[in-house]
């Protein structure tokens, strides 16, 4: 049947009515079944992974997506109809930003990315998910949960706007049951906006956290809605914990419901041990908090040394049926801070030896897998390190995980200070997310304010920012990080505990005499730079010698802030800037320099030699080791600086066998020869108190780089399509000596059941690119400029001369389809038409995989020919048509021309038509230099079990190839996508 054809606007309009009609009648049926049969809707709760088979699309093409004159009205890919099946597939957590190439005239101190509003292309993408809701989930409440978009993001779900969130770090949620299609396909669409930075360092772009699905019953834990803290008297650990229990309970119905909450506690060793419970009456609509208590005796305790975990596990029933069960990971230990002893860590002291970070590692950006996590911390924890900031943003929920399980102390930030009401709900969010874990032992209100930090209203609103933090989490001290020396003005006068980013000295002292009764800690000290391998200063490539002896202005050495610090235990310890180089900020040189040097490791997490620095005086390892490398063929005979970080008493040193002196080590310090280059054997003999030989190192000048080495970081991974798998790689003298001078581009290969997420080298100024994607990316072209005219068409795909490349349509009727939609009409029933439109392809277009051209209606019937060849036809005046056309395509100008048949009322073609090249499914050849004998490749499993084979390769060495086993394993709970989406 004909319907008169109307603009697009308000074909979209006519077509989405069909859904809300839909959908106040499901929900209405929804209504009736939670009030009368409750019972059908108490499962327990689901938490599924939403990371898999987004479909990505860098560019904004759609700009008008966002329709604020009605609901559901959300066009381009905002739209459920939207046709995708052109833009690439990318799996969660997803950085875009660590595709695009580096540009000198970028902004630096985000790293040189052509990102930002110099780069309007390359700063906003689209990702769509679909995924099916089986009907067996009626009556449930769907939750829709980003852990972290940067930045500015806009979802849409089956074309309902249901969310717009500013901010790169926070969560955001969102209940999106009233919009969904129960028993079929939805779709989730996220504009996501780059164009604004937040911080002054890299910071990502896209989707790069995880995204979840919970499913819960209509009476259920409210989100983040479980607290458990242990308390002890004076906050000193005894015999016996009380244990606090605080549970949310969120009531969706709309009649009153009484909620029974029950709680069990598991021992570390999986015993139950105390069980106790409690219950709410919950009004219509309504979320009600039920508080419990418990003691438990003889606990174990939690510490980065030690760390423990217990487990709550909660239940809600209503009328004795379960409707929700959360496993909640607490332990039990006691923080706080002392004026004269410092950080207290389970009522002793206890020093902390901290690094502050940013998310952003080699090869991946900001988009970190759950598993490089674990190894970062792993690695910060080598050289003793005891606690981490998460300078300058609240953590990736799976950094707080990690830190759990392996030991490791948080100092957790937010990202703005404000008092504001949008900026309290999101210190609320974070604070309800993370006062859980026992690694936060702090909370940071923020990071050096220097716009307002002295003024009576930083005060009120640090004042507020504490306050709420006491409210929420009374056990749990909080800190600013304040770039100032003696000053007790503002934000300092009121923070419970004093920060101190740099500024340490004799200013200490008095500020402390002073107010006696504020503890102290170093928010932020060091800042000192150095490039892993390098041993001299060199502006033009950017390097900066490694020895502890460069730092900027603001800052000082390694040596010198611990120094201090090491003796006065009022002052807590202090968090070193940084224990990761990042991208961005690179310091003290700028271009090509494109990340920061201020790292104890690089961005891969190889050590730099300042790493044994630490390693010395925060471990009780025995620690001996020297530095520089000794490969410097042609300076023989020149002096060069040769020093030892190390921790014994004494330290001889000999070349090539003779001594060339023992020195004393004084605490906290380093030892510094000049040697005179010969190559051949530098070596160092560590001593004790007593004289005995407690350590022994060498470095010695190799021979070229003949093997290539894979390392990698653990034996197996899971084969879960999550694990990673850390492989350093290396080159090899004859010998089998790692040669640490070695510069070769090593080229990889992979098969099996793993695939490469992204390489790095730590070199500081390489711009390599980090990941290798597909290289032609999709692009759609509009096809806007039309020109029509009444005329006899054949009611089948015979070719009439108008349909040709060549036939002359100048004097037909001129349409803009862009500016007048409504044009694109034949106004009288019964009349055929001819349409025709031009658009010119590139040779890079033609190396995509496909191309299509999609139309947004044909009223009544379509016979289409591109480049005088029938492609198909029509015959729904309510089809979208799509047709594949990558064998009718050519570089340069090419015709499409349609043939219309409209049967009553108004007919034609509508607008919005556009073609859509789709661009190489393939990925080029991994590859990465070497810097300095080292590059790190990562890769992750796939979900089928079984090996993969790792091969590099590299002209003029020996090849090598790692096998690794994946263990099978269930996978994380998922929700499938549709496969066939569009
Ligand atoms: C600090 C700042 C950090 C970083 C550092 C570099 O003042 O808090 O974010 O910029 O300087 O030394």
């Amino acid at each position: 049947m004909t319907q008169p054809l109307v603009s697009p606007k308000h074909v979209v309009n006519m077509k989405m009515k069909s859904i809300p009609l839909f959908h106040a009648f499901f929900a209405g049926v929804c209504a009736a079944i939670l009030v009368t049969q409750f019972a059908a809707a108490d499962s327990p709760r689901e938490h599924l992974s939403l990371d898999g088979g987004w479909k990505f699309h860098l560019g904004d093409e759609w700009p008008d997506a966002l329709h604020l004159e009605n609901s559901g009205t959300g066009s381009g890919p905002a739209s459920e109809r939207f046709a995708d099946s052109y833009w690439r597939v990318v799996k969660l957590p997803h950085d875009w930003a660590v595709e695009l190439p580096f540009d000198s005239a970028a902004d630096g101190s985000h790293g040189f990315k052509a990102l930002g509003g110099k780069y309007p292309t390359n700063s906003i993408a689209w990702y769509r998910r679909t995924f099916e809701l089986p009907e067996k989930d009626e009556g449930k409440r769907i939750w829709l949960a980003f852990d972290g978009v940067f930045r500015d993001a806009t979802v849409w779900v089956n074309g309902w706007c249901v969310r717009h969130h500013e901010g790169g770090y926070y969560l955001f949620r969102e209940d999106i049951t009233d919009v969904l299609h129960s028993g079929g396909k939805n779709t989730v669409a996220v504009r996501v906006d780059a164009t604004k930075t937040e911080g002054w360092f890299y910071e990502g772009a896209g989707i790069y956290r995880h995204v979840w699905l919970d499913k819960t019953a209509p009476v259920a834990v409210a989100p983040d809605g479980i607290f458990v803290c242990s308390q002890f008297k004076n906050n000193v650990p005894s015999d016996k914990a009380e244990i606090k229990v605080e549970v949310n309970v969120l009531n969706t119905l709309t009649n009153g419901a009484t909620a029974a909450v029950s709680c069990e506690i598991i021992s570390p060793e999986g015993k139950s041990l105390e069980k106790f419970s409690g219950s709410e009456k919950l009004p219509r609509k309504s979320q009600g908090a039920v508080k419990l208590e418990s003691k438990l005796s003889s606990p174990v305790l939690w510490s980065p040394e030690s760390p423990k975990l217990y487990k709550l596990v909660t239940t809600i029933s209503v009328a004795d049926k379960m409707v929700d069960r959360q496993e909640t990971v607490f332990a039990i230990r006691t923080v706080g801070f002392d004026p004269t002893n410092g950080f207290l860590l389970n009522g002793k002291h206890y020093e902390l030896y901290g690094t502050c970070n940013h998310q952003d590692h080699a090869g991946v950006g900001a988009a970190i897998p759950d598993a490089l996590q674990e190894f970062r911390v792993k690695r910060l924890k080598e050289f003793g390190c005891n606690a981490i900031r998460t300078s300058h943003n609240p953590p990736t929920p799976e950094l707080l995980d990690a830190c759990d399980r392996l030991g490791m102390l948080v100092m957790d930030e937010s990202r703005l200070m404000g008092a504001d009401s949008g900026n309290m709900n999101k210190w609320d969010d974070q604070i309800r997310r993370d006062r859980n874990h026992p690694c936060v032992a702090v909370w940071c209100i923020a990071n050096e304010q220097f716009a307002v930090q002295d003024t009576p209203q930083a005060a009120n609103v640090a004042h507020k920012m504490q306050d709420y933090v006491k409210q929420l989490d009374p056990l749990r001290p909080v800190t600013y990080a304040a770039p100032e020396d003696d000053v007790f003005r503002g934000i300092n006068s009121v923070i419970e505990v004093r920060g101190w980013n740099y500024h340490y000295g004799p200013q200490m002292y008095k500020y402390h005499a002073e107010h006696p009764n504020q503890p102290n800690v170093g928010t932020e000290q060091a800042s000192v730079v150095g490039t892993r391998g390098i041993y001299t200063n060199d502006r033009p490539r950017g390097y900066v010698a490694a020895y502890d002896i460069v730092w900027p202005g603001w800052t000082t050495t390694a040596e010198s802030w611990w120094s201090f610090f090491a003796d006065r235990p009022w002052l807590s310890g202090a968090f070193v800037w940084t224990g990761f180089d990042y991208r961005g900020e690179p310091t003290p040189y700028w271009w090509p320099c494109i990340n920061s040097h201020f790292g104890i490791l690089d961005t891969c997490g190889f050590p730099k030699d300042v790493f044994y620095y630490y390693k010395s005086w925060w471990t009780t390892n025995s620690v001996l080791h020297l530095l520089p490398h000794w490969n410097w063929p042609g300076r023989e005979g020149e002096e060069i600086l040769v020093q030892a970080f190390s921790n014994c008493k004494q330290v001889e040193l000999f070349l090539n066998g003779a001594s060339l002196g023992k020195q004393t080590m004084k605490p906290n310090s380093k030892l510094s020869w000049q040697v005179k280059y010969a190559p051949g054997t530098l070596s160092a003999k560590g001593f004790d108190d007593a004289g005995k030989v407690i350590a022994e190192t060498k470095v010695e000048t190799t021979g070229n780089a003949t093997q290539i080495q894979l390392t990698p970081d653990r034996k197996t991974i899971n084969a879960d399509g999550e694990d990673v798998a850390v492989f350093t790689v290396s080159a090899l003298d004859e010998q089998g000596r790692r040669v640490p001078v070695a510069q070769n581009k090593i080229n990889f290969a992979i098969e099996g059941a793993g695939k490469i997420i992204g390489v790095g080298n730590g070199d500081p100024s390489c711009h390599e690119p980090d990941l290798f994607v597909p290289n032609v990316p999709g692009r759609s072209v509009a096809l806007n400029d039309w020109r029509w005219q009444l005329a006899k068409v054949p009611h089948n795909g015979s070719a009439v001369p108008d349909y040709a490349n060549d036939f002359d349509d100048s004097a037909w009727n001129a349409l803009n389809a862009k500016t007048s939609s409504g044009e694109l009409t034949i106004k009288t029933e019964n009349t055929t038409a001819i349409y025709r439109a031009h658009f010119t392809l590139t040779d890079e277009d033609l190396k995509g995989s496909g191309a299509q051209i999609c139309f947004g209606g044909c009223d009544d019937e379509g016979w289409y020919f591109l480049n005088g060849q029938f492609i198909g036809e029509s015959h729904d005046w309510q089809a979208q048509p799509i047709f594949d056309i990558k064998k009718f395509v050519h570089a340069g100008d090419n015709v499409i021309a349609v043939g219309v048949n409209n049967v009553a009322g108004q007919g034609g073609l509508n607008p919005n038509v556009t073609v859509k090249i789709i661009g190489h499914t393939s990925i080029p050849p991994w590859s990465r230099s070497l810097f300095n004998g080292l590059a790190q490749i990562i890769v992750q499993s796939t979900r089928g079990a079984g090996a993969f084979k790792l091969t590099a390769i590299s002209e003029g060495l020996k090849p090598v190839t790692a096998v690794m086993q994946t263990q099978p394993c269930a996978p994380r709970p998922s929700m499938p996508w549709v496969a066939e989406s569009n």
